[in-house]
């Protein structure tokens, strides 16, 4: 027997203003058709003026409850992944927290950029595993509108703001990679590589500051990264890329999501993609896929999954679970 993190709930929340790349024609010297060859987005998702992470997670957060068949009573811990809290302190998962009208159990966020929600669920695992929460409510939620240099064409075309969220609970396993739940995960960073891709500001700093990204040398580091930490994943569960249903990647270029399908020697069609029409989320960007997934109904229970993702830091890292 083995104590297993399992999926209970899934929901999604994406603001009502789409942006389509034609948008940016009329600002910057850029196409609809250099956006879509380069990155694979059609359009994203801005959140309204008065709409902040934490109302972007609360809403995603209250999605997957009510697929979870659950009240906000029944969590034991929320964690926010996101770069883009509502303010500097206290965490965007303290202000969902209030929000649910939950008053007990404890609530933290994570930031490890775009590999955010995997450092999540990683974490999750490790509560529930540990016996320290039975229900934990994981989100991932970003407004990284609010960190765009509207004037750089190479970075503010690329992004979008959402919020997806599961719901994670502790059931017990056979103790074999056939078990619901999160059966491996994978974490790394690398410092060294902070210039490729940073905000010049925070707290410290004394400024908000904007994105500011290498991106082919980020793509660089990307598929060879994602691929060996896909990998050793499944590794850790006994499994290879043959037992894989679906790679849930991070959304971030089309191009780094067909690389990596292709390194693993999986076809498109094992994979759920939604960068067409979020951009990249950062954080939010796999729980949507994992919502947007199921709603399709690509991803169904007992179907093994392969997340992965990389960002600023570099950190990247994966997990994998069945369904
Ligand atoms: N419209 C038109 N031309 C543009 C635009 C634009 N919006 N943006 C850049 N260009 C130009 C560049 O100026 C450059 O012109 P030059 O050759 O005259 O200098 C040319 O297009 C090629 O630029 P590259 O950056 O080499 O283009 P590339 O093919 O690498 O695509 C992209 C750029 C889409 C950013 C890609 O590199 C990428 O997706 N990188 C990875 C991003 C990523 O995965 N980030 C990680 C997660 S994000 C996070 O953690 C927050």
């Amino acid at each position: 027997m083995a104590g297993r993190s399992v999926v209970v709930g899934v929901g999604h929340y994406l603001p009502e203003r789409i942006v389509p790349n034609s948008e940016f024609e009329r600002t910057l010297d850029t196409t609809d058709e250099w956006i879509r060859t380069r990155s694979g987005i059609e359009r994203r998702h801005f959140a309204a003026e008065d709409e902040t992470t934490s109302d972007l997670a609360t809403k995603a957060a209250e999605a997957a409850l009510e697929d979870a068949s659950l009240s906000a009573d029944d969590i034991d811990a929320i964690i926010v992944a996101t770069s883009t809290a509502d303010l500097t302190f206290p965490s965007a998962a303290t202000m969902v927290q209030a929000q649910l009208g939950m008053t007990n159990g404890f609530a933290f966020d994570i930031q490890a950029v775009c590999a955010g929600f995997v450092f999540a669920l990683s974490n999750a695992n490790a509560l529930i595993v540990s016996g320290q929460a039975k229900r934990v409510l994981v989100i991932g939620a970003e407004t990284f509108s609010r960190i765009m240099d509207w004037t750089d064409r190479s970075t503010c075309v690329l992004f979008g703001d959402g919020a997806g969220a599961l719901v994670l609970e502790a059931q017990e396993g056979e103790g074999t990679a056939a078990d619901r739940g999160i059966l491996a995960t994978d974490l790394n960073s690398d410092g060294r590589y902070k210039d490729l891709l940073y905000v010049d500001g925070g707290v410290s700093t004394q400024s908000t500051g904007h994105l500011r990204m290498q991106g082919n040398q980020v793509f660089r580091h990307a598929v060879e990264k994602l691929t060996k930490t896909a990998e050793t994943a499944l590794d850790r569960a006994g499994l290879s890329s043959a037992d894989v249903d679906w790679i849930v990647p991070h959304q971030a270029n089309i191009r780094i999501i067909q690389g990596t399908a292709k390194k693993m020697g999986l076809p498109m069609e094992s994979v759920v993609v939604t960068v067409q029409d979020h951009g990249n989320t950062s954080a939010a960007s796999i729980p949507l896929a994992l919502s947007v997934g199921k709603q399709r109904g690509q991803i169904k229970q007992g179907d093994l999954i392969v997340t992965e993702a990389i960002g600023g830091g570099l950190a990247w890292g994966a997990v994998v679970l069945r369904w």
